[in-house]
């Protein structure tokens, strides 16, 4: 009798134990959706540059591959006023005279100092911050080469405001 209801129990045991294999099984299915959904939260890389009343960038530097998801954050970290001590941070294309565009630039206040004839030599860009303020700014890194980075408010490039990105 006791015999009985112990294999009895084992029986129940290995029938619950089944179930359980079973259940497993649709919950390892389950997985891979889950992962798949990871993948477009991933995103761009994300490089963070800090701009300060010293008019300099906290990255000077930024290596991308062809085609890489960029997302750039500008953040003022000064307190001048955005008049005296604004920042951007416009990425431009490889066949522009960076030089020329800060010329043409300090004549661009109503387009906070991005000028609207030379927008095609804009890659990307940022709005122009006041002190404690960010801005973002998603792209792909371009074609192979150097590119340029600057803060286009005015005399900012001249006293080192700049940076270059390297695309391999
Ligand atoms: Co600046």
């Amino acid at each position: 009798m006791k015999a009985s209801l112990l294999l009895g129990s084992l029986a129940l045991v290995l029938a619950l134990s089944g179930c359980g294999q079973k259940a497993a099984a649709p919950a390892a299915g389950d997985k891979a959706p889950a992962a798949k959904a990871e993948a477009p939260a991933a995103g761009p890389r994300v490089i963070e540059i800090t701009a300060n009343d010293q008019m300099k960038f906290s990255v000077t530097t930024i290596e991308a591959k062809a085609g890489e998801d960029l997302k750039v954050i500008l953040t003022n970290a000064g307190t001048l006023p955005k008049e005296a001590m604004g920042h951007n941070w416009v990425l431009l294309t490889a066949d522009a005279d960076a030089a020329a565009f800060v010329a043409a630039a300090m004549t661009a206040k109503d387009t906070d100092y991005v000028p609207a004839s030379l927008a095609g030599q804009v890659i990307a860009k940022t709005a122009l911050l006041g002190p404690r303020k960010s801005d973002e700014v998603s792209f792909k890194a371009p074609a192979p080469g150097t590119y340029v980075f600057l803060c286009s408010f005015p005399a900012h490039f001249m006293v080192g405001m700049k940076g270059t990105l390297i695309v391999k």
